[in-house]
């Protein structure tokens, strides 16, 4: 499937030294109030709480936010990105023996399935080619009781992110739609804030709670 725009603008290197100023201050912008990458993370440590030891992938890593994250609570990360020029600058942010960067197209890899205990996706479902293809991969490689948890912009409708989708390729799925597209997951916990919202599955059972921040 060829690349969106919005996918092959990850590939400059201006991108790539401009993301983390954008990335500091993009969910403060969407949410409507502040909310920092300090929130985020304590957010994500919080609900999902990632135990030393176990091994995370971070889909569309970027300059590598997640994958920081999750390297100091002791796991193991590998963090994988669609760009080299990326990968390149998360490294150098996030110089950590845990993480291991790998250049991959996460829509469809022949990785070994359930190889996962948890899988991050932070607003990459927002700008893969075929994000329906991204969510079955990612659950195909987490564990039975793995978590997966997404962080995504969903659909308001609103003329800006039908232009966004027009001339960038990028979608705005529904939390439902994205429920339906992980038959193998429970929703466990959803966390809308503003336009962003949040929401961590489990592969298999768990009982739910949803709720604004
Ligand atoms: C919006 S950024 C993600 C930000 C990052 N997860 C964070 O929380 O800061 C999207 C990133 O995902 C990468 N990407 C997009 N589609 C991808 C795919 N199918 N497989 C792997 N990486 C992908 C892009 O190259 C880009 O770096």
């Amino acid at each position: 499937m060829p690349l969106t725009a919005a996918q092959r603008s990850n590939f400059f290197s201006l991108t790539a030294w401009a993301y983390p100023l954008w990335r500091a201050r993009s969910l403060t912008l969407l949410a409507g109030e502040p909310f920092g990458l300090a929130r985020e993370a304590r957010l994500f440590l919080g609900l999902c709480r990632p135990a030393a030891g176990e091994r995370w992938l971070d889909v569309g890593t970027s300059t590598g936010f997640y994958a920081g994250v999750l390297a100091r609570a002791g796991c193991r990360v590998v963090a994988a990105d669609l760009s080299p020029v990326m990968l390149h600058a998360a490294a150098r942010r996030e110089p950590r023996p845990q993480i291991e960067w790998v250049q991959a197209n996460l829509e469809s890899t022949d990785w070994r399935p359930a190889r996962f205990d948890g899988v991050v996706v932070g607003a990459t479902l927002n700008e893969t080619a075929d994000p329906w293809r991204l969510l079955r991969s990612g659950e195909r490689l987490l564990r039975p009781g793995g978590q997966l948890w997404l962080m995504f912009v969903p659909r308001t409708g609103g003329p800006l992110q039908g232009l966004l989708s027009r001339l960038g390729g990028l979608t705005f799925p529904d939390l439902s739609a994205v429920e339906a597209a992980l038959p193998g997951c429970t929703l466990v916990h959803a966390r809308r804030a503003g336009q962003v919202q949040f929401a961590r599955f489990v592969r298999g059972g768990g009982s739910a709670s949803a709720g604004r921040l």
